[in-house]
């Protein structure tokens, strides 16, 4: 990727004086992102102290760590928002560990009615695939199960469905045990697989990295969705009323991707957002989510866009079918484009000509595409960057030694220079002897693997 310019070649007056404005209200400055950091800070407080704020700090149950020496086979289910995977997990004693998995893409009935059904079925394949179905004398499998929406927990393996977010949305579910839902279809099934740990993605994420380092804190993804766990001392956690955990700490499922809903008073909103979250399926809903993950860069880019083109600044006023219609911008198309460097922006021109149906462009059209990119990618970098802070700040005598950080999610891991840009604005705000402390590292797939393994805890408990 090649450093954009805010100043475009051969652009009009008028062309340049709307890219100045949208520099303007992208690109944060350092002591905005430390008034939202205060915020954030603030609202965590709040969500540790009671339940039902906006951002959830939901208390996972899982209070151990693994050591890393912990072997044998455990298997997980990890749904995701198109996907689903079951999984057998090999652990070597090591610190490495060895997956076999099947991958079944969510059906529309599946998405729309059928879920539970459908993960019951898929576990079902997978198991019968293998030969490994338990009979009426064998002990059930037991499984970890990764479910990537808020869920207040009400033990290690039940807990109930507060809101769908991202894509999903299967009525039904809302306010009831999502184990108990799945425990209820492989009952239909006569399948005797017993889901022993219910595991949001980001508390995965953050076992599984521990399970290789010992000094993994915090597990983050940076995805379709946006969310983070980490490890709380409990007697920060007010509203826990549970017993004390021997390990004197938990780790805190945040929800952070609903941070600042409702008010809409510290994020920084254009007319683009707003226009977004009017049209999704969860307005006023996840609005930090909304700013920062995958799900929805490429339809604010499509508002930025079609805001330039109806005042005749980009493709000469045109708009077609394709752009007219909502998500027709995919977030990979603006990761492709900040990877073209070719003098004409060839690959700017085929994205826009070819897969949205514009008729013609000119450079200038190119370039600003690229802007829109370069811009909507580096405020949700920057943006990231103020939960990490937030976090880590909230722990201070952890950033005396080394911290890691845990990643997925396919911002962190496709969008062009996402890492740097997130680990260079964290660095604005610690002392640099706490920041030489913090590694950030990608943790694949780690969510299902998590799972598994937080199975493997429960069950030696
Ligand atoms: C969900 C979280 C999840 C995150 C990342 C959000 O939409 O609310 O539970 O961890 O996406 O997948």
């Amino acid at each position: 990727m090649t450093a954009v310019d805010y100043k475009i070649a051969g652009a009009t007056p008028e062309q340049q004086e709307a890219v100045d404005m949208l520099v303007k209200q992208f690109l944060l400055t350092d002591s905005r992102l430390g008034e939202i950091i205060k915020e954030f800070r603030r609202r965590m407080e709040d969500g540790l102290a009671h339940d039902g704020r906006v951002v959830r700090m939901f208390p996972s149950y899982v209070t151990r760590r693994p050591t890393g020496s912990e072997a044998g086979s455990y298997y997980a289910i990890d749904l995701g928002g198109t996907n689903l995977r079951v999984l057998k997990v090999t652990l070597d004693g090591a610190g490495g560990v060895t997956t076999e998995h099947q991958k079944f893409s969510l059906t529309e009935e599946a998405k729309t009615k059928t879920l539970f059904d459908f993960i019951a079925q898929s576990i079902e394949t997978f198991l019968d695939d293998r030969n490994l179905r338990p009979t009426g004398q064998d002990e059930p499998i037991s499984m970890g199960f990764t479910f990537s929406y808020p869920v207040q927990q009400t033990s290690i393996n039940s807990g109930i469905l507060s809101q769908w977010t991202k894509g999903l949305n299967v009525p039904g579910c809302v306010g009831r045990d999502v184990v108990r839902l799945l425990q209820d279809a492989l009952l239909r099934l006569g399948l005797r697989v017993k889901i022993s740990a219910l595991v949001n993605d980001t508390v995965g994420t953050l076992l599984s990295a521990a399970y290789k380092n010992p000094a993994a804190q915090m597990g983050i993804i940076f995805g379709t969705g946006t969310n983070a766990a980490y490890y709380e001392n409990i007697d920060n956690i007010g509203k826990w009323n549970g017993p004390r955990p021997e390990s004197g700490e938990m780790v805190v499922n945040m929800e952070w991707g609903a941070f600042d809903s409702n008010d809409f008073a510290f994020l920084p909103f254009t007319q683009h957002d707003i226009k977004l979250d009017r049209k999704s399926i969860n307005p006023r809903k996840q609005a930090y989510e909304k700013m920062i993950s995958g799900m929805y860069l490429g339809e604010i880019a499509r508002n930025v866009i079609l805001w330039l083109a109806d005042q005749r600044l980009m493709f000469g006023g045109c708009s077609s079918e394709v752009l007219n219609a909502m998500w027709s911008i995919d977030t990979s198309y603006l990761s492709n484009a900040l990877e073209d460097t070719s003098e004409d922006l060839d690959e700017i021109k085929c994205i826009i000509e070819k897969t949205l149906s514009i008729a013609e462009t000119t450079l200038v059209d190119r370039k600003i595409f690229r802007l829109i990119a370069a811009l909507v990618g580096e405020r949700a970098a920057r943006l990231s960057a103020i939960g990490v802070v937030a976090t880590l700040g909230k722990r201070p005598e952890l950033l005396k030694k080394a911290v890691h950080i845990g990643i997925d999610g396919s911002m962190y891991e496709f969008w062009p220079n996402f890492d740097k840009m997130l680990s260079d604005t964290v660095s604005h705000f610690l002392a640099p002897e706490q920041f030489a402390n913090v590694s950030f590292g990608l943790a694949k797939d780690g969510s299902g693997v998590g799972a598994a393994i937080i199975a493997m805890l429960a069950s030696q408990e």
